[in-house]
């Protein structure tokens, strides 16, 4: 059997544990990046992009893809913050913790976004709102800057967090 037989093979033999969506994404990003130069990074952004997270199911799939180790894409997945390993809330807020919002009041925002949602990071017990912290959004002119939901926010005080924040529940309401 050559190399590539034992890698469909090992995919198969764990992917059926995922649902079929969830399968669907992990095997098209694998597709998509498997044979490009360094392609763990690119696979599990693009997991997370379909599905929000990287399922634990999604590590032996793609460690017998690329020929590593399950421990190997363990550890990628760790060291970076930016994985989630379990599904996000309805909505994403990211408060940007890095040095130029820090000296522009990130600290008081973060801590005021824990004090509204009641928790420090993860997400609310209504799967509303996912709180994270993130690594400067580019936006450091403009800061201390935050991230909804992909949309970028900048100049954010307390006031205009809880009006972001607001609009969350709002939807969350009308959707439950
Ligand atoms: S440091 Fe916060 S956006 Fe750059």
């Amino acid at each position: 059997m050559g190399k590539r037989s034992r890698q469909i093979e090992a995919v198969t033999e764990v992917v059926p544990a995922l649902d079929p969506t969830t399968r669907a994404a992990v095997e098209e990003a694998i597709a998509l990046h498997a044979r490009r130069p360094g392609p763990l990074l690119p696979i599990l952004h693009e997991v997370q992009d379909a599905l929000g997270y990287v399922p634990e199911g999604a590590v032996a799939p793609i460690a017998a893809a690329l020929n590593v180790s399950r421990a190997d894409v363990h550890g990628v997945v760790s060291f970076y913050h930016h994985f989630r390993k379990r599904p996000p809330g309805r909505h994403v807020l990211q408060v940007c913790a890095a040095e130029a919002c820090q000296a522009m009041g990130a600290r008081a925002l973060q801590a005021h976004a824990e004090r509204v949602l009641g928790m420090r990071h993860g997400t609310t017990a209504d799967g509303a709102i996912t709180l994270e912290p993130v690594y400067c959004l580019g936006n450091c002119a403009l800061s201390p800057a935050v991230m909804l939901d992909g949309a970028l926010h900048g100049r954010v005080d307390p006031e205009r967090l809880d009006r972001l924040i607001d609009a969350c529940r709002g939807d969350a309401e009308a959707t439950a």
